[in-house]
């Protein structure tokens, strides 16, 4: 049947069936129906009419039926894959309007809710904490901490919000975030345009209170077991960075500000001292300023009252332009003052080749994205030897795919983070990404198990130069031992053979 006759007929059947709602029903008179002259003219296209009108009730019956088959679950991945529809005219937008615009969404909740759980083999427990994935949102996407349900519910495995800054500030003079498309990077140079440690604490307290609703009703499944799933007071775990104000002349008493204010709302506490747009503020990454800086901020956040889950981890965020010497001194200081973890890294300052071609590149300010993704991925391995791995470290820095991830996970960070690939891809990077890790990682159960295999079969020259400059050391590490044992495996294997 072609289009034009098959419309003609849908047509002629609605005609028929309202001519005949709106036609007196004499016909059913019983004696009057044994006279072929006194029978309604309905049979042949009327018959069509009750088959067209049958045949809609059905399919709006099964459809609905199928509709409700279809989980919440599958319907929600429907809505992740719309987003790629809207996602490409946020980018005829400026993008600092775009990011409000974006923000603002996910504050109301209009953003799709991630319903499919996680792969069992996303999850890990890091600082005694259950991440159901290891893919988080990094900071200056959520500066004050406006709309984290609605960013966990996108299917993150943790958000953290800021920078946040002691008193509020408007940041530098607009425009001060740049887009360079074709190399999928951004230069921004914000400079911390932040709420304050107030407004944002008033916001995270309110949404404490109904974040541990939702905890109570979850944990009473989960009750026994050792690690708490989730965050501090709800499914998701909540990372709070800190930062300093412009004109403070003293960083130390500002980062104890944000650490007595903020940290009770927060599963892990972040020192930013590698925003390249406040002057002064990547010289704390010194050896001295830093390890003075942590002790103050550690000493501030023990001494408040906590609860017997303890107070939250203090990583510390550092910058991709650093020298091996600085690199030195800041595992130095972070092993010797336990610091609870590293994230690795901020923007960057410099401008790799690629991105010099683009007119954007000239634009002042730290660039992330793609561009970034070799250097910062360099500074973790060299972090993650000279912590010996005894660190967990979060690797952040142009991952755009699973396999950026993964190559992040397999050079030694416990978990990654993302910032502009999710501003250009939208909400449908998330799942694309999360399934893409469990994809590399489907031979074991527990994915840094896998990795740290991976790890010895590709790396194999690698890790024997390192398990060679290694030799004389105690090697204290699970996944250094994982990979010692596996190389002595695979040299055993080559004998027999
Ligand atoms: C517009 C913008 C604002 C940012 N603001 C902050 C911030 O306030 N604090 C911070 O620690 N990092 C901030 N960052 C850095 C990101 O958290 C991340 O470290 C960096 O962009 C590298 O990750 P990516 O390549 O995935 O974007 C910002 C990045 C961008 C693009």
């Amino acid at each position: 049947m072609t289009r034009k006759s098959a419309f003609r007929f849908v047509k002629e059947c609605l005609n028929q069936k309202l001519k005949s709602m709106a036609a007196p029903r004499h016909y059913t008179s019983s004696s009057s129906s044994s006279t072929s002259s006194a029978k309604p003219n309905l049979p042949h296209s009327s018959r069509k009419g009750r088959l067209f009108t049958g045949s809609t009730i059905g399919l709006v019956i099964a459809g609905g039926a199928y509709a409700s088959t279809v989980d919440e679950a599958t319907f929600g991945g429907w809505l992740f894959n719309a987003t790629k529809v809207v996602n490409p005219l946020f980018a005829l937008l400026d993008p600092e309007v775009a990011h409000r615009l974006a923000v603002s969404a996910a504050a109301r909740g209009w953003v799709p809710r991630e319903k499919r759980p996680d792969q069992q083999i996303l999850g890990l427990e890091v600082w005694g904490r259950r991440f159901s994935n290891p893919v988080g949102l990094s900071a200056g996407f959520d500066k004050n901490a406006e709309a984290v349900e609605g960013l966990l519910g996108l299917g993150f495995g943790f958000v953290e919000v800021g920078s946040v800054t002691p008193i509020p500030q408007e940041g530098n003079p607009k425009p001060r975030i740049f887009r360079l498309r074709n190399h999928g990077a951004i230069i921004n140079r914000c400079g911390f345009n932040s709420e304050g440690i107030v407004a944002v604490a008033k916001r995270l307290g309110a949404q404490h209170g109904k974040r541990k609703l939702d905890e109570t009703s979850s944990t009473a499944i989960s009750s026994g077991d050792e690690v708490k799933h989730g965050g501090k007071a709800g499914p998701g775990i909540l990372g709070v960075n800190i930062g300093k104000n412009k004109t403070s002349e003293d960083a130390a008493a500002d980062y104890v500000q944000g650490v007595h204010t903020l940290s009770q709302y927060a599963d892990y506490l972040v020192i930013n001292v590698s925003s390249p747009n406040t002057p002064g503020l990547r010289q704390l990454q010194g050896r001295k300023q830093l390890k003075d800086l942590v002790k103050k901020v550690q000493a501030a956040r023990d001494e408040m009252q906590w609860g017997e889950e303890g107070p939250p981890p203090l990583l510390v965020k550092i910058a991709p332009d650093l020298s091996k010497q600085d690199l030195e001194d800041i595992a130095a200081v972070a092993l010797n003052l336990r610091l609870d973890g590293l994230i690795i890294s901020n923007t960057t300052l410099s401008r790799p080749e690629g991105v010099q071609s683009n007119p954007m590149s000239k634009e002042t300010g730290g660039l992330s994205g793609k561009p970034l993704f070799s250097l910062s991925t360099d500074i973790l391995k060299d972090m993650y030897i000279l912590t010996k791995g005894k660190i967990p470290l979060i690797g952040c820095g142009g991952v755009s795919s699973g396999e950026d991830a993964y190559k992040k996970i397999r050079a030694g960070a416990t978990l990654v983070q993302l910032y502009t690939a999710f501003a250009y891809g939208g909400p449908a990077l998330i799942p694309q990404i999360k399934s893409s890790i469990s994809n590399h990682a489907f031979l074991l159960p527990d994915l840094h198990l896998q990795i740290a295999l991976d790890f010895i079969f590709k790396d194999l020259i690698v890790a024997l130069g390192f398990q060679f400059r290694q030799s004389f050391k105690l090697i204290i590490n699970f996944r250094f031992q994982l990979k010692l044992i596996g190389v002595v495996v695979l040299q055993i294997l080559t004998l027999v053979d």
